[in-house]
Order: C-alpha cells, then structure tokens, then sequence
C-alpha cells in the first residue's frame, strides 16, 4: 500500500457554507476565531485495511469511555469526569440530543455543548460527540417534542397493515431537512467554538434502523420503493438495473431500509462536514453474527454486517461504520471484528460492555489494528446496564478497562503509527482459556494462559501443586507489533508469550538475541531493564504489572 507522510501535514482549509442560520453566540465567536491559530482538523488517514487517526496531526490512538445516555446534562459532569479520569481515558463519548439544543423550532441553545468544551479542555480531554436525532436506538426519543409529537408534519413508519410504527420514517424529507437543520447548526458552534480541536469526531445518529418492521410502507415510501434501484447503488453492487424488488428479490424490503437510512445519513453529514470537516462515522447494533436473524429482530437498515456496502455506496461523506459489541463470548466478539475491520472500513469500537468479562476485548480489538474502543457506561451517576453490560461503575469496577488503557497510553501514539505503518497482533484469552498460536511471518508466538511465570504445567516432580485452569484473571491478553523483521514489541497481562519458528525453518534453532523492558520517551524506546535467566526460560510471562517488552529474536543453526 502507499504510505503517506503522516507528520507534519496540513489538512486543507475547511469548506464553509451558507446552511441553516447560526445561534449569534456562534456569530461572536467566529469573528474571534479569525484572529486565534486553530489546530489543524482531526482526520481518518488510510486504506486497504491500514488506518490511522490523525489530531493535531499526529497518531492518535482513542481510548474512550462512552458516558451514559442522560449524563448529557452540566450538573452530571461532575460525576463523568473523575469517571473519565479513574479509566485513563483520553477521550469522552457523550451525546448532544436535538431536544436539548433546538427545545423549540428555530430556536438554538448550545450552552451544554459550550459547558462540555470548556470542561473537557480544563480536563484535558478530547471529545466524540454522539448526536442523537431522529434515531436513538431506532427510537425517535431525542427528538424534540415539536418533531416527536407532530406525527402529520415528522411521519412514522407505517405498517403494511397501516399501523404506525413507533420509528421515524426515513422516507421523509420534512424529517430530515429539521434534523439536517439542527445538526448543521451544531457544527456551525463547534466551527466557531472550537479551534483547539477538542471535538475530534461526531457521530450521526444512534443505532439507527427499525425493530419489529422491516421497512417503512407508506404512500411515500412505497412509491419509492417501486421505482429503480438509484444508479448509484446499481454501479456500486455491480447489479443489473431494475425496482428494488427485481433486483434483490427477498432481501429487497431491508435493502430498501438501509439505503433510506444510509442516504438520510450520510446526506446530513455531508451537510455538516460542509460547515466543519470533522470525521463521522456511524453505529451498529449488531445482528448476530453466528445466529444471524432476520431483519426487524434486528435494527433493520441500520449498518448490520449484511448491508455495509450498501451503507457505504449510500453515505460516503462517513468515514466508517462501527460497531456496538455487547456480546461476551470470545469467539463471536471476534467475528464482529472481522466483519467490521474490512480493507475499506476502518475498525472503531464505540461502545461496549463495562462488565469485566470485555475487558479483555481491548487486546483482540487493537490487534485488529483499530483506531479507539471505549466501554459504554463510563461514568459515577449510578447507572449500570446490566446485564448487558456491568453494574453501576464504581472505581473498583472501572479498573480492568483502566490497567489496558495505562499499559498502552504511554506508547498510544507509536502503537498507532505501528498498527498504520508496520503489523500488529492482538488476542484476548478465549472463554476457556485455551492456548492460542499467531503467525508472525517467519516467526510463530504461542499464547498460554494456564502457566505460571516459572516452570510448565505439565510438570509434575514437584508432586501436587495447585494447578492454573486459567480463570483466576479475565483480563488476560496480548499485543505485539513488529519493529524489524525479528523484532517485537510485546505486552499484555496474564498471559504467557513463547516465540517459536515458522514455517520451513525446521533447521534452525531459535535464540533470544536480547529481550528488553522498555519504556516509550516520546520519541524511542528506553531500556529499563535486560530480562534473562528465569524471567526468560519459561516464556515471556506476563502478570498484572504493566510491562513492555522490545524482542529480538535470532536463530543458530
Ligand atoms: C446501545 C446504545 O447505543 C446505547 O446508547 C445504550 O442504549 C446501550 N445500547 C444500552 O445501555
């Protein structure tokens, strides 16, 4: 692939537009804007499944926290913050509802937006903005009572029976042009009111799609149902033209739904990208990946696995599609990774579960060469998701996700050029954790999680000793990348890493050429120590001290 010079470069200047009227503190503050130095834009940099997060122009690897849905009010901050800093978050995901910044048509009130900027910058921390309009978890909850009450003007879906749904319909402009108005006139205040570059990304909407209905069936929708599948979806799935029924048979009604939803989507970002060219994205809840349902037992047109192209082909201003992840079995955790970090989509976990068995996720997750993750729920205002995710946080509970984010944070940035420039493995313990072998080119590493840090566990002159089964540690897992063609770096907890020969190298005898601890300065490796004798025989043992390791590896014949 082609590397481009990531350091260094300067995003364009941003597009301006003349959409939607700008609240006048907006006005005031641009006009100060002009005489500050504003940082240049966060951007999503990257292709061919090799992505990285640009701010302030530089690697940015988002470790988040997502706070919960009502935290979206000044008086709740008091108990996000210490939240955000017990987990060692870089990053706060928090929403912006449109019933809090537009209560009555036409009339705008960013004070909460412009409350979060200031706290989060005294708090040092960025922020992704969560924008929740005319879908919150499909519902249309955020909206203001002006658009959620008037359903002549804001029309819900429609039944084939005619019944009304309880979602909005993405089939209507009258929606879309009021939600596009207030998301536009966010960006407007962001543009004004943020030079520093707090507000890295935004996300449009929130699990978008419909339970229960596939599709929307009123008179509009169903006109446009009945016409040609849009050129731009025939060129981009490299089908033949025809009505959405002719084209895609039995997958038609949800094919439907998710362009409606997509086009909707991405036609408000592209809006608000015009005003203020931050990245967006948006999220997932996820259809089963193993047991895969059928759509309306799932958000149905929201960006499941099964329609991603379509979400893609229909709203290209967003910079990928994410997924919610409250699934607890490793090895369907896995299977949404892999569904979501595709050589055209850059993977972004956003939200999942706070309950320590996820913990663990973060490892398989940046192994995946992801630019962030953040567990939902991060915050002190007592509210807990269980059984979803975990009971109200509380520092005791907060400290998995926290001991991830303190091994790697100090390295964040050169892990992130590393995932982007050169390769990077990750795996978390499987549920029962069993052992697991990565392939690094040449070279093989065996991941164990039932070991002690000396000796093996099939030995057994020592008579009777209490065995590992492995279950002592849920947060158990391993990250390496490549500095050279025989050098690691490696990290993780609770788990032990044994490097061994690849393919074809039966002849040759594997050595550790040096194995050293090492700390990241800012600009290189620092050597804190030289592991030998028993803390290298066994393996590469890791425990709960946060420990890197810079490997070399060599051979003998
Ligand atoms: C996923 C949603 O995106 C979140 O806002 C939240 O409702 C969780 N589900 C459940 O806590």
């Amino acid at each position: 692939m082609s590397r481009i010079a990531i350091f260094g470069a300067l995003i364009a200047g941003m597009l301006l537009s003349a959409c939607a009227s700008a609240p006048g503190l907006a006005q005031v503050r641009d006009s100060e804007l002009d005489s500050k130095a504003a940082q240049p834009m966060p951007r999503l940099v990257g292709e061919s499944g090799r992505f990285v997060f640009l701010v302030d122009d530089k690697p940015f690897l988002v470790l988040a926290g997502q706070a919960n849905n009502s935290s979206n009010y000044p008086d709740m901050l008091a108990e996000v913050w210490p939240a955000m800093r017990d987990l060692g978050a870089n990053t706060l995901q928090i929403p912006v509802a449109w019933e809090q910044v537009e209560p009555v048509e036409g009339q705008f009130d960013f004070s909460w937006v412009e409350t979060l900027l200031d706290e989060a910058r005294a708090n040092d921390m960025r922020l992704i903005l969560l924008w929740y309009g005319t879908w919150k978890n499909t519902s249309p909850h955020y909206a203001p009572a002006w658009v959620k009450l008037d359903n002549d003007r804001f029309p819900r879906m429609v039944g084939p029976d005619g019944e009304t749904h309880y979602a909005l319909s993405p089939n209507q402009r009258s929606t879309f042009e009021a939600d596009q108005r207030a998301f536009v006139a966010l960006m407007q205040f962001l543009k004004a009111n943020d030079p520093d570059r707090i507000v890295i990304m935004v996300q449009v909407q929130n699990e978008t799609g419909s339970y229960r209905q596939v599709r929307d069936y009123s008179d509009t929708a169903e006109a446009e149902f009945k016409s040609a599948v849009p050129d731009a979806l025939v060129h981009a799935l490299a089908v033949s033209p025809g009505t959405w029924t002719e084209v895609f048979g039995t997958d038609a009604d949800e094919y439907f739904q998710a362009w409606s939803i997509a086009r909707y989507v991405g036609e408000m970002a592209t809006a608000g990208r015009a005003v203020y060219d931050l990245p967006m994205y948006a999220n997932a809840a996820l259809r089963d990946p193993v047991a895969p349902q059928e759509p309306g037992a799932y958000a149905s047109g929201g960006p499941a696995f099964n329609v991603i192209d379509i979400w893609q082909a229909a709203a290209p201003s967003l910079d990928f599609l994410a997924p919610d992840i409250y699934f607890r079995e490793h090895d369907r955790y896995a299977r949404v990774l892999d569904q979501y970090g595709l050589p055209d989509n850059a993977l972004f976990v956003p939200e999942t579960g706070n309950d320590e068995d996820y913990a663990r996720f973060f490892f398989m997750t940046l192994g995946q060469g992801a630019i962030g993750f953040s567990p939902f729920g991060m915050d002190y205002t007592g509210y807990g998701n269980y059984p979803l995710g975990g009971k109200p946080m509380t520092p005791d509970l907060i400290a998995p996700f926290a001991d991830n984010y303190r091994l790697v944070a100090p390295f964040g940035e050169e892990w992130a050029r590393l995932a982007y420039e050169s390769e990077v493995w990750g795996v978390a313990k499987p549920d029962d954790a069993s052992s697991q072998t990565l392939d690094l080119g040449g070279w093989t590493a065996d991941i164990d999680y039932k070991e002690w840090q000396f000796g093996f566990s099939d030995w057994d002159f020592l008579g009777d000793y209490e065995r590992k089964d492995g279950t002592e540690n849920p947060n158990a897992g391993v990250l390496l990348a490549r500095l050279a063609p025989d050098t690691f770096l490696v990290t993780g907890y609770h788990a032990r890493v044994s490097f061994g020969l690849g393919n074809g190298r039966e002849d040759e005898h594997l050595i550790f050429d040096r194995v050293e601890e090492v700390e990241w300065t800012g600009d290189r490796w620092r050597v804190r120590r030289v592991w030998n004798g028993d803390q290298t025989d066994y393996g590469l043992n890791f425990t709960d001290r946060r420990q890197v390791l810079r490997v070399k590896l060599a051979t003998y014949e």
